[in-house]
């Protein structure tokens, strides 16, 4: 069983190599694969790993998307919803949040989340992929992602999809993991999140295909804010603006469909 970093995420690692080739496995049958069997653990986990920093990050996100009790959003690759959840937070009573996911059990684990929880803000799951969403054009006053853009097999076509659904003047948000600036913080996070975080993800999700090997190898190849910033521009957003938190592990971007 692997249970630490495998020899291929180390090898690509180091190398700063691209994590899938065409002739090993195709991305999105990948990620279903590692989200569907993480899914039970996913939630405790990002809590253990970020030290309980992801709900704040969420919050944060929610509060700067400046939703009122008339937005109507849609959370694109939600997971078990924690994003979802902190817009229908924000937003109050009979707040209207639609969560979209490719990964049944993801979707399964937070509905069943919200059950227990007897939330009374909640969102509604969607099983549907980012890149061909189930919605027509211009009907949602925001547009988020937390930690799912980098997941989709092309970024580009998946922000172009995220704003087809936006209103005209709504908000595409990104939520997303990122390379810290300062060298000496950058050093010590990099060995925290290369090394440990993987060793610790996978033993405790008993994930045998490298999940938590995955996240750093994926981040390592995302953009980082100011190509993140271009790449939002290009496909026309406008004000795109960051903000970096917790020393710039992770930033949130929104940009404004014209
Ligand atoms: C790291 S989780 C993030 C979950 C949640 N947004 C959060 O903040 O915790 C990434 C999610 O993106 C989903 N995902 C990745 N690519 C996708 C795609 N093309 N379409 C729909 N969902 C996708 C995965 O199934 C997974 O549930």
């Amino acid at each position: 069983m692997k249970t630490a970093l495998s020899r291929h995420s180390q090898a690509l690692l180091q190398n700063n190599l691209p994590y899938f080739s065409e002739k090993t496995m195709n991305k999105p049958v990948y990620v279903r694969k590692i989200f569907s069997a993480i899914a039970r653990r996913y939630d405790f986990l990002n809590a253990l790993l970020s030290l309980r920093r992801d709900r704040a990050w969420r919050k944060f996100t929610a509060r700067m998307s400046e939703v009122t009790q008339r937005s109507r959003v849609l959370d694109v690759c939600t997971g078990t919803g924690e994003l979802a959840l902190a817009y229908a937070d924000a937003i109050g009573n009979n707040s209207s949040v639609i969560g979209t996911d490719f990964c049944f059990d993801m979707l399964a684990v937070g509905k069943q989340k919200v059950e227990k929880q007897q939330r009374t803000h909640a969102f509604i799951g969607i099983e549907a992929d980012t890149l061909c969403l189930p919605f027509t054009d211009n009907i949602f006053d925001v547009v988020s992602v937390g930690f799912g853009i980098r997941n989709v097999a092309d970024i580009e076509l998946g922000i172009r999809e995220m704003m087809r659904v936006a209103v005209k003047g709504g908000r595409v948000v990104i939520l997303e993991f990122t390379q810290p600036t300062a060298p000496v913080f950058r050093h010590i996070y990099y060995f925290y999140f290369k090394t440990l975080l993987p060793c610790i993800g996978n033993l405790i999700s008993k994930n045998e295909d490298d999940a938590y090997g995955y996240l750093p190898n994926s981040v390592m190849q995302f953009p980082d804010c100011e190509q993140l910033k271009a790449l939002m521009e290009k496909c026309g957003l406008a004000d795109v603006r960051f903000y970096r938190k917790t020393l710039g592990i992770v930033a949130i971007h929104i940009g404004r469909k014209k």
